[in-house]
């Protein structure tokens, strides 16, 4: 049957570009799978607006191990039920340290939030405190980044 193609919502914080890349990379793998991707910045995203979208990947540099104050604050604002029946994943840059932490912190906030929460990627990219661009992403990880879009798409 020809049904409605299915709605992902990718939605970051970014403010030397990272992030951005990634979430880009991440809505590539969800679109090579037939899923319409939408990305935003969560500055851009009303909490009324996730209920069109089937599920959600949400990305964040690393900022003290922790998730910018941004995507917390946004993931808080949402309903308690809101992730309810949808599924999510995380997706985080760091320049040296706690990338993994940040996904954990992420992954707890969304889990709260009803989600079925998918592992997340952490890669390496940018300079401490981005006081600086810094490097790039690895050609590897921008694939890590668009096979989590893949996987997103296939258990959502
Ligand atoms: C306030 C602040 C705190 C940061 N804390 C960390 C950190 O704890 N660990 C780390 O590896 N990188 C840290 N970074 C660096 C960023 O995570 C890194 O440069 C990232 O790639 C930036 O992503 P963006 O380009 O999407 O903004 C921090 C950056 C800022 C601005």
């Amino acid at each position: 049957m020809l049904g409605k193609k299915k709605q992902a919502l990718v939605v970051y914080h970014s403010k030397t570009g990272h992030t951005a890349g990634a979430a880009e990379a991440v809505a590539r793998g969800l679109e090579s799978r037939k899923v319409k991707a939408t990305v935003k910045r969560v500055s851009e995203v009303s909490p009324d607006e996730i209920r069109g979208y089937a599920m959600i990947a949400v990305g964040s540099p690393t900022r003290g191990s922790r998730p910018a104050r941004a995507v917390r604050r946004f993931i808080r604002g949402l309903n308690r039920k809101a992730l309810k029946g949808k599924t999510a994943t995380t997706f985080s840059s760091y320049a040296a340290f706690g990338g993994r932490k940040t996904l954990r912190r992420m992954k707890r906030l969304l889990k709260r939030r009803k989600a079925r929460v998918l592992p997340g990627v952490a890669f390496k990219a940018g300079a401490p405190l981005s006081l600086w661009k810094g490097p790039q992403a690895s050609e590897k990880d921008v694939a890590r980044l668009e096979e989590l879009g893949r996987k997103l798409a296939k258990k959502g």
